[in-house]
C-alpha cells in the first residue's frame, strides 16, 4: 500500500500546485491512497465546500485540517455532511464536522485523525487521550491509520510519535509549514515526521507574501497578509507499507511546481 500526505494546501498558488503535480505523482508512484491538509487552502485561511469537493471529486480520498477549520462558515453544513473530510478531534465535541473517519479503496480501509496540539495552539482535550480514544473507536474498522498532528512544538510533536508507535500506520506533523529532515521508521513501525511542510509558495514566510510578513514583525502595526505567489513547491511524504498499521518506508516529497 502506497499513501501519499500532503502537507497544508496554501491559498491559490498551493492548490495550482497540488492540481498540477498529483496527476503524474499518482501514476508514477503507483499511489493508493492519497490525503491532503487543506486547512489554508481558501485564500490562505480555511477551506470552502468547493475546493474540497473538487479534491474530492479528483480523487483525493480524504481532507485533514487544522486551527483554520472554522475559518469559513459556509463550510460548516458540507463538514457536518461529508464524511472524508476531518477537522481536529479534540476540539469540542458538539463542534461542527468529525475528528476521523475511514476511506476504502480496492477493500483497503485506511482511517484518517486529524488532532490539534495544545502548546501555542487551543484544543478542548488533550490530544494524546484523545488518540488513544479515537484508537479505541477504529479498532477492528481499518487496516492502517493515519494521523495527522496539526501542532507547533516539536516537543509535543515528536511525544506523539512515541505515544502512538507501533498502534498506527502514520504519525504526521502539520501546522508549521516547514518540512522537517527527521523523516523515520519508529521502532515500533509507525511512519513519523515532525512536519511535512507546506504545499504553497516557498518565496513567502510560511505562505504570506514576504515584504508583508517582514513588515509586521519590524513595525508591530496591523498588517493585511495575503498569499506569496512566489516559488510554489508541494511538499509531502510517501508512505509504504505491506503489514497491517506498519510502514516499510516513509520519504519526503519536495516538489517544484516548476
Ligand atoms: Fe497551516
Ligand atoms: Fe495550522
Amino acid at each position: 500500500m502506497r499513501l501519499l500526505f500532503v502537507g497544508d494546501v496554501v491559498g491559490g498558488p498551493g492548490r495550482r500546485a497540488l492540481e498540477s503535480l498529483l496527476p503524474d505523482l499518482r501514476s508514477e508512484r503507483s499511489l493508493d491512497f492519497v490525503v491532503v491538509n487543506g486547512e489554508n487552502s481558501a485564500g490562505g485561511l480555511g477551506i470552502t465546500e468547493k475546493i474540497a469537493s473538487g479534491w474530492l471529486a479528483s480523487g483525493v480520498d480524504a481532507i485533514t485540517l487544522g486551527n483554520h477549520a472554522y475559518k469559513h462558515r459556509d463550510v460548516y453544513p458540507y463538514l457536518d455532511r461529508e464524511e472524508r473530510i476531518v477537522r481536529p478531534a479534540n476540539y469540542p465535541m458538539g463542534n461542527p464536522g468529525r475528528g476521523h473517519t475511514v476511506v476504502e479503496r480496492d477493500g483497503m480501509r485506511l482511517g484518517v485523525v486529524n488532532l490539534s496540539g495544545t502548546v501555542f495552539l487551543d484544543a478542548a482535550r488533550s490530544p494524546f487521550a484523545e488518540a488513544d480514544a479515537v484508537l479505541a473507536d477504529l479498532r477492528g474498522k481499518a487496516d492502517h491509520v493515519l494521523v495527522d498532528f496539526h501542532a507547533e512544538a516539536t516537543s509535543e510533536k515528536v511525544a506523539m510519535g512515541w505515544h502512538l508507535d507501533g498502534r498506527v500506520t502514520a504519525c504526521l506533523g502539520t501546522h508549521t509549514h516547514v518540512p522537517t529532515a527527521d523523516a523515520r521508521v519508529l521502532p515500533g513501525g509507525t511512519a513519523y515526521i515532525t512536519d511535512v511542510g507546506m504545499t504553497g509558495p516557498r518565496g513567502g514566510v510560511i505562505g504570506v507574501r514576504k515584504e508583508q510578513s517582514i513588515r509586521g514583525f519590524v513595525t508591530h502595526m496591523n498588517e493585511r497578509y495575503e498569499t506569496s505567489e512566489d516559488d510554489p513547491w508541494l511538499m509531502g511524504v510517501l508512505v509504504r507499507c505491506s503489514e497491517s498499521m506498519k510502514a516499510d518506508s516513509i520519504e519526503q516529497v519536495l516538489l517544484p511546481a516548476a
